[in-house]
């Protein structure tokens, strides 16, 4: 969600006549997207804060925050920043921009890549933040974004969330949620097929509920099927599924659908009913173990990732050992492990944060070395077989690429560039985190 925000804010910059810079040390205007997720990512800003002061001895820069920022966090960050604007009143940025005074010139830096500007500006004093209230986000899904590749591109299809998982910033930052319409979704993702792009991700906090708030009466399997219609050559996943919400509709009509990958992002968060009643996460170890079952019926080859949280106050020995059994019962293809970390204002943070650091590094190191002896098992299987890759990096003369499971792909670098485009790689060294593969040919 932050790259489809940096994606918009780089766009307005730009239409107001800004102009971009990859290197952040030539750039006058700093725009950071904040994720508050975890305390991780805004302790980073705090770091960052710390350079710009510096910067700030010998030359002028402004400074500006915006994307998921807590209440609390605003309030301490607003003197370090020139401007604090909530991402829902992303159009306003270039007049709000124009009235700080004494702004900056020259050039602009985004989170994802920096922006210059052909406006010549005196930068001297320094002040607190100006900070602009939330509307309805209307403007924010109309903004036409400057997307940052030329085959892979993000589409906010809902904003908000309205699930107060107990640990959860979101809902505080984000707001409510408010579904995109269904016109505006296939007009972009059209644009997008038609202009020769190869990877559409769909993006929402809970795109299963995407529609309920909607006057049309449009659900999440409608839309996907109205975009399967669009001819081209390409491949769409979307984030994040509730398991709460995933209907058996939606899973019928994804084992039937041509452009979405057998892949499905399903957060456990926790496997102990314990733990899941305490996140205010609405389905029980065995509901979670049910619904995979269904999936795994329905799309028998599907690949599944998960989202799982250790160290939630009060996680017990007993709990955790229910999650690594959820795990190793699932064979999640990969799970994305976090320590807890409590955010303000939520629920949660007025639970004592009880586990202590050593222990919740402990039980991430247990799950991630249970996840790397299931994957070095089911990886091993893949030996020999060939998957469609998307090539979308290159490093230390190997190309990188995801097949359709998502999963993560190294190939030799040919002279032809490959870059953006399907191919289908043989897998010659699978490991845990890595199938290491031969191209065998284009798709
Ligand atoms: N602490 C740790 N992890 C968190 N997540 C969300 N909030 C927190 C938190 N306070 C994780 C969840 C979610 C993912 C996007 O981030 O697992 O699914
Ligand atoms: Fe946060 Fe829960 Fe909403 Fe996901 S569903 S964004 S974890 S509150």
């Amino acid at each position: 969600m932050n790259f489809s925000d940096a994606e918009r804010i780089a766009s307005v910059l730009c239409d107001a006549g800004y102009e971009e810079t990859k290197k952040e040390s030539e750039a006058d205007l700093v725009v950071t997207v904040a994720c508050s997720v975890r305390q991780s990512g805004i302790n980073r800003i705090y770091g960052k804060i710390k350079e710009w002061e510096d910067i700030r001895k010998s030359r002028p820069l402004t400074t500006v925050l915006s994307g998921c920022v807590l209440a609390e966090d605003k309030k301490k960050m607003s003197k370090f920043f020139d401007l604090i604007f909530e991402i829902n009143e992303i159009e306003k940025l270039s007049d709000l921009l124009s009235v700080i005074p004494n702004p900056p010139s020259e050039r602009i830096n985004s989170a994802e890549g920096s922006l210059k500007n052909s406006r010549e500006r005196d930068f001297s004093t320094r002040r607190s933040a100006k900070s602009v209230e939330m509307t309805r986000p209307n403007s924010f899904f109309q903004i036409h974004p400057k997307y940052e590749s030329t085959f892979k591109a993000y589409i906010p299809i809902s904003t908000g969330c309205d699930n107060f998982c107990t640990y959860c910033a979101v809902p505080y930052t984000r707001g409510r949620e408010i579904s995109r319409p269904i016109g505006e979704i296939i007009a972009e993702v059209k644009e997008l097929t038609k202009n020769g792009y190869r990877e559409i991700t769909l993006l929402g906090q809970n795109v299963n509920s995407y529609g309920n708030d909607l006057k049309n009466g449009a659900t999440f399997p409608d839309l996907l099927r109205k975009i399967d219609e669009i001819p081209g050559d390409y491949r769409v996943y979307f984030y994040s599924n509730h398991p709460k919400d995933m209907s058996d509709e939606l899973i019928k009509t994804l084992s039937k659908l041509r452009h979405f990958p057998h892949y499905i992002h399903l957060p456990l968060q926790s496997g102990s009913d314990r733990i899941l009643k305490a996140m205010n996460r609405h389905y029980t170890q065995k509901q979670y173990l049910k619904l995979v079952e269904k999936i795994k019926k329905a799309i028998p080859d599907v690949s599944i990732t998960t989202d799982i949280i250790v160290g939630f106050p009060d996680e017990s020995e007993e709990d955790f050992e229910q999650t690594k059994k959820v795990m190793e019962e699932v064979c999640f293809s990969m799970p994305f492990i976090a320590k807890y970390s409590p955010r303000p204002g939520t629920v949660a943070e007025k639970m004592k944060d009880n586990i202590p650091k050593e222990e919740k590094e402990k039980r991430w190191r247990e799950l991630t070395n249970i996840q790397k002896t299931i994957l070095e098992k089911e990886n091993k299987k893949l030996a020999g077989k060939d998957f469609r890759t998307l090539i979308d990096s290159e490093k230390n003369n190997k190309y990188y690429g995801r097949t359709d499971s998502y999963k993560v792909v190294e190939v030799p670098k040919k002279q032809t560039d490959l870059m953006g485009q399907f191919v289908k790689v043989e897998i010659v060294g699978p490991s845990a985190w890595l199938l290491k593969g031969k191209i065998i040919s284009s798709v």
